[in-house]
């Protein structure tokens, strides 16, 4: 029978994506001056020939000022068009969709979680979210000693700041579509900036943008409404957030931000987790011993937000829905297309290691047995065993496949596929 990961997606701009397995965001930190450089293409040139159906670039920063890492790429000036800037990320686009993939950008401000001295502000200079919130990654003496350390205090963003970073996201969105990308994703999870608009935990303000759940939201769909103004009605715009809990105080307040974004028009919704304070995207959830999905049934399906996707798709069935994290096999991503969980799989570490992990998943020839890709977990340098486990493990996770990323640019990775 053929595989229901072969079969195309079509988004509601018209884009249509071949197949169901997506290369997820990946923040590659290799944009030494945050511009995409040679090395950045010679990766993308790696997962162009890799068979994907769609490739989601690492997350570009709207403001150089206000970096995730110090080498992501990043937008550095206003955009005014200019064909030069132009020029560059349209050697970016072509390189992702050489082979017909079509690409889109995350594009990202990390808001409160911008390391002190990631960005051009100055090692001092407060980074900016929607309250001042400071990060807290623990109640212990040494987390709040690692917090002081990575983090500068936030400061409360004016009604200016937040004008400007709408229109900071909408200038990249504008400038990814002249370049030639089919869309972009606004990176609304992992504790960054539109994840903290969106959160009653983060988002403490009393005017149009807090308050409420339609509140917290409003800076996301004021960005949605006006991207739309200005992309081609081709152009996919998608979003990234963070699964809720059933159990949690605040499902219902992300399932009514959720029908917000859907009535505003979004092309598909990918679901994750977690933070920094509590990485679950990587499969580090807080307090946890050692990596353990949810509960009994999630573990028996490999993916870590199964069950909020479910809850998605009763609510929202026309909705396009990709699904991230902790797909390694064939017969888990199928069972997740066949049982409705998602329409598109979202798979990042893989990726990081098979450039081509698609060809063999998509494969026929392949017996289910070989068409895996288990990973140990990232190796913990001995002096981290003593900080927070859910940190250091997380950490090592994004460090080892930054690693391997880099790897693979410099055509040094030795995976051997079960081509
Ligand atoms: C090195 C690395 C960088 C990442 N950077 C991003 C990023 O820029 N944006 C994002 O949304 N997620 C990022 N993630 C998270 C992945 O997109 C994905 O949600 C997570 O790795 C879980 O999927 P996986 O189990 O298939 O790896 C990153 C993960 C890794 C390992």
């Amino acid at each position: 029978m053929p595989s229901p990961l072969a079969d195309p997606v079509k988004l509601p701009c018209g884009l249509v994506l071949p197949n169901r397995l997506s290369k997820a965001a990946m923040a590659e930190q290799m944009a030494k001056t945050n511009q995409p450089n040679d090395t950045l293409l010679d990766v993308y040139e790696k997962w162009s020939q890799g068979g994907w159906g769609s490739i989601l670039t690492g997350n570009v920063q709207v403001d150089v000022n206000h970096m995730g890492t110090p080498y992501d790429a990043a937008i550095h000036a206003e955009y005014t068009g200019d064909a030069a800037v132009i020029a560059q990320w349209k050697k970016y686009a072509s390189t992702c969709q050489k082979h017909g993939t079509p690409s889109i950008v995350q594009i990202c401000h990390p808001g409160r979680q911008s390391f002190r001295g990631a960005g051009k502000r100055g090692l001092f200079a407060a980074p900016i979210a929607p309250s001042a919130v400071p990060m807290n990654v623990g109640n212990g003496l040494l987390d709040r000693v690692i917090a002081a350390v990575a983090w500068t205090s936030p400061r409360e963003m004016t009604r200016g700041e937040i004008e400007t970073v709408i229109r900071q996201f909408v200038d990249t969105a504008r400038l990814m579509a002249d370049a030639g990308f089919s869309g972009v994703e606004l990176h609304g999870a992992h504790g960054y900036l539109l994840d903290q608009f969106l959160s009653s935990k983060t988002n403490l303000r009393t005017d149009e943008y807090g308050g409420t759940p339609a509140k917290r939201a409003r800076f996301v769909l004021d960005i949605l409404s006006e991207t739309r103004k200005v992309v081609p009605s081709t152009f996919a715009i998608g979003i990234k957030l963070n699964s809720a809990d059933h159990s949690s105080a605040t499902f219902e307040e992300t399932m009514t931000q959720l029908s917000l974004l859907v009535d505003a028009g979004i092309d598909f919704l990918e679901i994750s987790g977690g933070t920094y304070e509590d990485p679950k995207m990587m499969g580090y959830p807080k307090n946890s011993p050692s990596v353990q999905p949810k509960s009994e049934r999630t573990a028996a399906r490999e993916a870590f937000f199964l069950d909020f996707a479910h809850t998605v798709r009763e609510r929202h069935p026309g909705l396009v829905l990709m699904l991230t994290g902790g797909f390694r096999t064939r017969a888990g991503a199928e069972a997740a297309i066949r049982d409705g969980a998602c329409d598109l799989v979202g798979i990042g570490r893989p990726a990081a290691i098979e450039p081509k992990f698609p060809l063999v998943l998509l494969d026929e020839g392949v017996p289910d047995e070989q068409a895996v890709l288990l990973l140990e977990k990232a190796p913990v340098p001995w002096l981290g065993r003593w900080l927070p486990r859910n940190l250091v493990g997380a950490g090592a996770e994004t460090s080892y496949y930054a690693g391997q990323i880099l790897r693979l640019a410099k055509g040094l990775a030795t995976y051997a596929p079960a081509l």
